[in-house]
């Protein structure tokens, strides 16, 4: 319904400030609210396991041996690296060393999970 601008009855001052975006319904809130929570739910619930990691950023080179990196599993290809001593491993894999690239290239792993993979990797031999 059409009121003039300065029509001053009830029904025209509420048409004129009835809120902007009155138009939703129940059923596009709930889509709203869900598309705004699905990302939360996709989230880990926390950090992922070192075997997680290694299969999705470590076992490309140390599954295979890839550009000259100790296999997992192999005790006498890691024989000289566990001689460095749990520190500096793990320094190394979070900073990188020679072809080992800083956390094994992972950019969205926290220190805590690259550091499960070198635990993982070195439980394994
Ligand atoms: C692009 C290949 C590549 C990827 C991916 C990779 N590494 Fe490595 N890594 C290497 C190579 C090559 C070496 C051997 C470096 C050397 O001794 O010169 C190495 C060595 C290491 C070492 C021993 C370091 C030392 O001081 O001797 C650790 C620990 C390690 N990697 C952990 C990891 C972890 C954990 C990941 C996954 C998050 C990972 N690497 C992913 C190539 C890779």
């Amino acid at each position: 319904m059409a009121y003039a601008a300065n029509e001053m009855s009830p029904e025209a001052i509420s048409e004129r400030t009835k809120p902007v975006g009155n138009v939703y319904t129940a059923a596009d809130l709930e889509g709203i609210i869900d598309s705004g929570t699905a990302k939360s739910n996709d989230e880990p619930a926390g950090p992922r396991s070192g075997e997680a990691v290694y299969t999705a950023s470590c076992s490309a080179c140390h599954g295979t041996g890839a550009a000259g990196a100790p296999i997992k599993g192999n005790a006498e290809q890691w024989a000289s690296h566990v001689a460095k001593g749990h520190d500096t491993l793990v320094k190394h894999a979070l900073e990188g060393f020679n072809a080992m690239p800083a956390r094994g290239a992972c950019v969205d792993c926290s220190d805590e999970e690259v550091i499960a993979a070198v635990d993982y990797m070195l439980d394994a031999i």
